[in-house]
């Protein structure tokens, strides 16, 4: 089992404490990361053609709430078959090739996962533990290592 019963039963309370505002923690998570690595924004056409500011791009914004939700569902999907699977509309090796092609490298993916789990922290104090930092940090590895094996 990758991720327990009990692991998946913290991600996904915690989600539902912090979904009416996930789409504000989503793009405070990425923005953390931009400004750690600030180049990682070249990375994306529509920050490069944009002259909107960061807090206002909504494929920013998107993008991030992808990365959030996708990590919460991994926790379910690696409970239930062991395995992770992003969804109908898309696929690993879609999201390995598009990240490979915009030169996502595995610095960004690290920096994202402290950015998320620090922001987490932050969004819920009162659940926040051990637990479920750990919780969150296998969803999230399981989905990246599914993503870089492919890449
Ligand atoms: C695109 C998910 C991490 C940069 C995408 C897309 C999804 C996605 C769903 C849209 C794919 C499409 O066009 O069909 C994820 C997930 C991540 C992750 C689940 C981690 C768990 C990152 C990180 C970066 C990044 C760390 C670092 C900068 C990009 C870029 C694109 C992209 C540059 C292409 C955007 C464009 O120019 O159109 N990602 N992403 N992603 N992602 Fe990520």
């Amino acid at each position: 089992m990758v991720i327990t019963a009990k692991q998946e039963a913290l991600v996904v309370s915690s989600w539902n404490e912090m979904k009416d505002d996930a789409p504000t923690f989503a793009l405070k998570f990425f923005l953390r990361l931009l400004e750690i690595i600030p180049s990682a924004a070249k990375r994306f056409s529509f920050l490069r053609d944009s002259s909107l500011p960061l807090d206002k791009n909504p494929k920013l914004k998107a993008h991030a709430m992808g990365v959030f939700v996708m990590t919460c569902e991994a926790a379910t999907q690696l409970r239930k078959t062991g395995r992770v699977n992003v969804g109908a509309n898309t696929s690993v090796q879609h999201l390995a090739s598009v990240h490979f092609k915009a030169g996502v490298a595995d610095v960004h993916f690290e920096v994202l996962k402290f950015a998320l789990l620090e922001t987490i922290k932050e969004a819920v104090p009162y659940m926040w533990s051990e637990e479920l930092k750990e919780a969150w940090s296998e969803s999230y590895d399981h989905l990246v290592v599914a993503i870089k094996n492919e890449m």
